[in-house]
């Protein structure tokens, strides 16, 4: 008797889908799964600990920018998960530029940088701020390579890239680096895969609704984005034709990863919508032509809340400058 009431009670669990340790829950629609640890590392430029550290200090570092006021964390803020929550970011003198700020975090996931995937690689993106003159608004790379050696970091890169090696190549290879260091593991979402914790019954509700009504389709796997580009037929950015140049690229964009989203708002490449409700109305209606019922967005928004994961913890770095006294900026 007591026997039978146990394994009815493990019936129950499995049957009601509570999360048994350290197995998947059966509920979870294939496909999802656990954010993975490492992101894929390009032969040209492998991982150290001395170059991450060089490409945290670069990363922070406002001497990359003209005024000496904007680094990468300016826009890409480590403490409020990669972004600015501007809807587009403000840069040299104040200027808005034309895209909001996707995070940087995760970011050695994705099969392109940028909205319209203008750069293969984290190494091609790293020179493009820089040289924005919306951006950072360097003259030239020499004026900014002058200023990163006057700043005293030409023996910082000839430790990790050997001598005389201070360039905006490996400027770029280190600021990349840095960046395949920032994952975000462990969401709710990610513990409740591997049966080490629970969600809310609406976040599963809303799990099962997305893979039901086709989001995953284009928002699939662990990182919750297939990588490809797809047409958005929404606002006046001609997104990835801007790159090719062809017709039938017209309003593509990368598919976004829902990791961290319900901390990244303003939302879409124009960041022309405040909150995650609006935007998963939106997506729904623009890509897969569905009116969502209030309960149905708020389901979907209580599961994308459980893919934010634990930020990576950064130490903020000081950086190289000359001894007694401090950069001079004109
Ligand atoms: C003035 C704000 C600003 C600064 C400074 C800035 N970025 Fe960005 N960043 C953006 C915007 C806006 C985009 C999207 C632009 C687009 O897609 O056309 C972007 C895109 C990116 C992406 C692509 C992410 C993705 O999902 O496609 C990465 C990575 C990135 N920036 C890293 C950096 C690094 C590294 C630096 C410093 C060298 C930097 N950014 C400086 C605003 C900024
Ligand atoms: C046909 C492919 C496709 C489908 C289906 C799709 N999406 Fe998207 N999704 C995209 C693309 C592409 C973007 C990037 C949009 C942009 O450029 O602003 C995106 C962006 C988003 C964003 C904003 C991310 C950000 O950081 O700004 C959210 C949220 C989102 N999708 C949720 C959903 C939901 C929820 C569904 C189902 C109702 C869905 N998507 C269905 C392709 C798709």
């Amino acid at each position: 008797m007591k026997l039978l009431s146990c394994g009815t009670g493990i019936l129950f669990l499995l049957l009601s889908g509570l999360a048994v340790a350290g197995e998947r829950p059966a509920d979870i629609p294939e496909g999802m799964g656990v954010l993975p640890t490492t992101v894929p590392i390009p032969a040209d430029n492998p991982m150290s600990k001395p170059k991450t550290e060089l490409g945290k200090q670069l990363y922070f570092d406002p001497a990359l920018s003209k005024s000496g006021h904007i680094s990468c964390n300016s826009c890409h803020n480590l403490g409020t998960w990669g972004v600015d929550n501007q809807a587009r970011s403000i840069g040299h003198k104040w200027q808005r530029g034309g895209r909001n700020a996707p995070t940087s975090f995760n970011s050695g996931f994705w099969s392109a940088q940028f909205w319209d995937g203008r750069a293969p690689q984290l190494e091609d993106q790293a020179k493009g701020p820089p040289m924005n003159p919306v951006e950072m608004a360097d003259d030239s790379e020499e004026e900014l390579m002058s200023r990163l050696k006057e700043a005293g970091y030409a023996p910082l890169f000839d430790k990790v890239f050997g001598k005389n090696s201070l360039s905006f190549d490996n400027m770029a290879k280190a600021i990349a680096a840095f960046e395949r260091t920032l994952l975000t593991p462990d969401a709710p979402f990610d513990l409740y895969v591997q049966g080490k914790g629970n969600i809310s019954t609406a976040a599963k509700r809303g799990m099962k609704k997305v893979a039901e009504i086709g989001c995953t389709s284009c928002h699939s796997g662990p990182l919750f984005t297939n990588n490809t580009y797809q047409q958005f037929l929404y606002g006046t950015d001609d997104g990835r034709k801007s790159v090719t140049g062809k017709a039938e690229d017209d309003h593509f964009f990368r598919v976004q990863s829902w990791r961290n989203v319900a901390m990244t708002a303003p939302y879409f490449h124009d960041g022309s919508v405040k909150t995650l409700s609006e935007a998963v109305r939106i997506m729904a209606k623009v890509q897969l032509d569905t009116k969502l019922s209030d309960s149905d967005v708020a389901d979907i928004v209580a599961f994308l809340k459980t893919l934010t994961g634990k930020a990576p913890q950064v130490i903020y770095p000081v950086f190289p400058r000359p001894a007694g006294y401090a950069l001079n900026w004109k």
